[in-house]
């Protein structure tokens, strides 16, 4: 497979532990998904059970919805979306988090998005030659009450040994520090992971719930030590697995409608303890859309 970036690229990404790429999605491609992630939402039916979407840790929402996204395209609202009676303050359309996990292998538009020769080239530049989709995000950041993401790394959640998730990060609207763009520590990569989120044993089922073990308890930067990274739609933005990273609250009347692929490499082990449990009806696929054997 011929290189896709530059060494000039590579290098700037092995330095910092992010990359960001102007103009990698066009704007058809960027409206198509925008289009499909808004229609998911209003073809979504909540149920009296609302899966509400934080990475704070002390809030987060372990349900079965949750883990069972794994292998679905869950609607999960923010957490400023209900009043105190449990009423929905705005509509459902401005209501949304997120969309996730498995789009990718679910949807055809997502489909189409995900699984790109440039893609699959990048992350091979990257040294993932052997990429997995592993998890797939549409993140609405909705004007007014779009959450604050706290600053975490994404091996947090999906943990691999040795480290291989990366992150391929797109705005799909214009990213800016009004809307909540993303936050990173450049060079912040060159560090420890700090904890890993976990299903709960023995079975590691659903009904078990989950927990984080602190692996280190050095605390992550503030965001006083981060930069933001205030990108036009379009933008792609990797994130390797241990960077510090944070996105503040949208109160701002913009959205900032973004999408996220996490990938890992194939030859990692990949612990049955990870909350992200494909079943056996969908396995993941390579980024190249080559056979997976591992
Ligand atoms: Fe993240």
């Amino acid at each position: 497979m011929s290189q896709v970036l530059s060494d000039e690229q590579i290098e700037r990404y092995r330095a910092d532990g992010f990359l960001v790429v102007e103009g990698l999605a066009g704007p058809q491609a960027c409206a198509d998904l925008r289009r499909r992630a808004v229609e998911m939402v209003e073809e979504f039916q909540p149920t009296d059970q609302r899966s509400i979407f934080t990475t704070n840790e002390q809030d987060r929402i372990s349900d079965g919805e949750f883990l069972a996204s794994s292998n679905g395209a869950w609607c999960f609202f923010e957490e400023e979306a209900f009043d105190d009676t449990g009423a929905l303050r705005q509509d459902k359309a401005l209501s949304i988090n997120k969309i996730g996990h498995a789009m990718h292998d679910l949807d055809d538009t997502f489909e189409s998005f995900s699984y790109t020769s440039d893609l699959a080239g990048i992350a091979a530049d990257l040294g993932l030659a052997d990429a997995l989709a592993l998890q797939s995000m549409y993140i609405f950041k909705q004007p007014h009450i779009g959450g604050e993401v706290g600053c975490h790394q994404d091996a947090t959640f999906l943990y691999t040994d040795p480290m291989t998730v990366t992150g391929f990060w797109f705005a799909i609207e214009d990213a800016t520090l009004e809307n909540g763009c993303l936050w990173a520590a450049p060079g912040g990569h060159r560090t420890s992971l700090r904890k890993v989120f976990k299903r709960r044993g023995p079975s590691f089922a659903n009904a078990g719930g989950t927990e984080f073990d602190v692996l280190d308890p050095a605390p992550l930067p503030s965001p006083a030590d981060l930069v933001p990274l205030e990108v036009p739609a379009g933008t792609m933005v990797v994130l390797h697995g241990l960077l510090p990273h944070w996105s503040d609250v949208n109160r701002s009347a913009t959205s900032r409608h973004a999408y996220s692929l996490h990938c890992i490499s194939a030859s990692a082990e990949y612990p049955a303890w990870n909350w992200l449990q494909r079943s056996a009806e969908l396995p993941l696929r390579r980024l190249d859309r080559s056979a997976v054997t591992a």
